[in-house]
């Protein structure tokens, strides 16, 4: 039996992705930039094994088992992993042998929290390897699992160029610079209290690109002038154009979901707070220090500066109090230095809206991370005595 462990990081975009020019091939209408987050708070882990024995590929998700062969995109994804492998010919096992994969998220799935993007990126990453073609371009393959986990290859900023060819080729993810290169950039992602059911990504943007005008305009012209400036912005560490230019970004992507006809409502009451929270934040302290974007669902990703979190996470503690504020799991990953009681001298909550208790589940600090990482034998989420999920 041939095993490979790996684990890879959720990545959020900063520039969204939204729309496709081709729905089989998942290519893009615009560019798009993200923030890969650190895998020691979020990831996703996935065991991929070949044996002889095994009689059809079978895929296990955070214990459950979902279908593979009858999933396209995963299916896809795994073609063009032999492919590279046939094309070196340098194969380990015979191509015709089938897989078992267990997949597992640190995190809920149901948080709405990026999790296909680390699942795809982690799939196509645990294969290459299993197949021997980890040195090739897998970019362009984990596009074909889901478009936004193509970015999730590497650590740092992350851009993918959305390309121009028609077979895709040259749509693929490059890194803009690395997680060393902003490390004290860090994420608090607000887990709000949302049952609705919602568009998924993929519908969602295929109803946009039939029905919305804005979204052309965006894509022509707002998402080119905004990832040059973007990228500028990260070369030279200037927080506040990068903030800004996020949550102009994040607005027009939801604007756009609005333009969509039937509309698709993704931000909630509560992401609206969090957005006048945001500004409202921003100027007490007469500064761009804290900046929000929202993907395909009502929770909150906020950017900001290490030296800024415990003041920030004050000011959300007064803002939107909640009652599990006491306990240690309120806020998950990193801890923060000081007493987030202490307002470190910020005299601003005065100024800030009072929301209802509650509004959120928990909060996730993390941060900037590298890309993903191959595990040893030990970490196996497969018991290689009989091919089965341990
Ligand atoms: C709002 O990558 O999930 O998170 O390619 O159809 O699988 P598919 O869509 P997906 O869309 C992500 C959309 C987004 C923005 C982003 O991550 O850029």
């Amino acid at each position: 039996m041939f095993i490979e462990t790996c684990i890879a990081p959720v990545n959020i975009a900063l520039i969204k992705y939204w729309g496709k020019r081709d729905e089989e091939l998942i290519l893009p209408i615009n560019d798009s930039l993200s923030v890969t987050l650190s895998t020691d708070e979020m990831c996703a882990k996935t065991t991929a094994a070949a044996a002889s024995s095994f009689k059809r590929h079978i895929m296990w998700l955070n214990g459950e088992e979902v279908p593979f062969e009858q999933n396209p995109r995963a299916m896809r994804c795994l073609k063009e992993i032999q492919q590279l492998a046939l094309a070196k010919e340098q194969l380990k096992f015979p191509i015709e042998w089938k897989l078992h994969i267990v997949s597992r998220n640190n995190f809920p799935t149901a948080a709405g929290l990026a999790s296909s993007a680390a699942g795809y990126a982690c799939l196509v990453y645990a294969l290459a390897h299993l197949y021997g073609v980890q040195k090739e371009e897998l970019t362009a393959i984990a596009r074909q699992g889901s478009g936004s986990a193509c970015r999730s290859l590497y650590g740092g900023f992350v851009r993918w160029h959305m390309g121009k060819s028609n077979d895709g080729t040259d749509s693929i993810a490059l890194p803009v610079a690395p997680c060393e290169h902003w490390q004290d950039l860090h994420v608090l992602i607000l887990v709000v209290n949302d049952a609705r059911k919602k568009t998924s990504s993929t519908k969602g943007m295929q109803l946009a690109v039939e029905t919305s005008d804005l979204i052309k305009y965006r894509a022509q012209y707002c998402v080119p002038q905004r990832t040059a400036a973007i990228v500028d912005a990260i070369k030279k560490h200037d927080f506040a154009k990068l903030a800004e230019i996020t949550m102009r970004d994040s607005n027009q992507f939801h604007a756009i979901a609005l333009d969509t006809y039937p509309p698709c409502v993704y931000m909630n009451d509560v992401s609206h707070a969090i957005v006048e929270f945001v500004h409202a934040f921003n100027k007490a302290v007469g500064e761009v220090k804290l900046a929000y974007t929202f993907d395909a669902g009502p929770n909150a990703c906020l950017y900001l500066l290490e030296r800024d979190v415990s003041i920030v996470l004050a000011a959300i503690k007064n803002s939107f109090p909640n009652d599990a504020e006491q306990s240690v799991e309120y806020v998950k990953g990193i801890p923060i230095a000081c007493d987030i009681g202490e307002n470190n001298g910020f005299n601003g909550n005065a100024t800030l809206p009072i929301n209802n208790k509650n509004l959120f589940k928990y909060i996730i600090h993390t941060r900037i991370g590298k890309g993903p990482q191959r595990l040893g034998k030990s970490e196996s989420l497969l018991d290689s005595s009989n091919g089965l999920p341990l």
